[in-house]
């Protein structure tokens, strides 16, 4: 006999089996093709891999938490690429891991900070953000300024980790790392990664 609608809804492990079939199809057919689409694996123009001071200043960035209150990921809607600039695109993400996109929102997005402000403008507001914005409530950072960026000793290392999964670093990059983070704070570090952020699109 042929399986009818109703024998599927009156045998519920057969209909679970299936709902569950018909989740994976369907799952396949929306994600299996961006594994191969040029626009979500490849880097878009002009983006590079972070250098060791931008690399290192993510770390940073990831340490502090500084997720917990900032995305990284603009979306297409008008109000959004009004206020941020254009909308993010996979292509800008290839080289963050783990990304950073994010959906909380107690500040600003930062995909397209990148060049808004100076670097002093950045120095004074990690150290105390309500010396420039009274009304703020974000934490400040001040001993990110006194605290040495040496990466732990780790940043060869770690560009040595990411050229393998596919970050375009040179021999000359990685073996000039640690002179690069040489006399860095990590206020420093930070700020070199803030301000590269969305900048391979440029913001309107
Ligand atoms: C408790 C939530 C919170 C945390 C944690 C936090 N921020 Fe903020 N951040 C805010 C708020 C709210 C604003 C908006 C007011 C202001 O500019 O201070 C802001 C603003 C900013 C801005 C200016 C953005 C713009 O477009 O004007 C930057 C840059 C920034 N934060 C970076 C950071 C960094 C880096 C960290 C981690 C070291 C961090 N924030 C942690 C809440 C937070």
């Amino acid at each position: 006999m042929a399986m009818t609608h109703e024998t599927i809804e009156k045998n519920t492990p057969l209909l679970m089996v299936l709902i569950i079939l018909a989740i994976i199809w369907g799952g396949l057919v929306e994600i299996v093709p961006l594994w191969f689409q040029r626009s979500t694996t490849q880097p878009v123009d002009g983006l590079k891999p972070y250098s060791a001071v931008q690399l290192i200043g993510r770390d940073i960035y990831v340490r502090e938490g500084c997720y917990n209150c900032h995305s990284q990921m603009i979306r297409p809607f008008r109000a959004e690429t009004e206020r941020y600039g254009h909308y993010s695109v996979a292509g800008e993400f290839v080289y963050d891991r783990p990304f950073q996109w994010g959906s909380k929102r107690t500040g600003p997005d930062l995909a397209r900070v990148g060049g808004r402000y100076s670097d002093d403008w950045h120095r004074a507001h990690l150290n105390n953000p309500r010396d420039l914005v009274p009304e703020s409530n974000m934490p400040g950072y001040p001993w990110l300024a006194s605290t040495p960026a040496d990466g732990a000793g780790l940043v060869q290392a770690k560009m040595t980790a990411l050229r393998k999964l596919g970050h375009p670093y040179s021999d000359i990059e990685i073996s000039e790392a640690p002179a690069a983070l040489a006399g860095k704070t990590e206020s420093d570090a930070l700020i070199a990664y803030l301000q590269v952020l969305g900048t391979a699109i440029k913001r309107r």
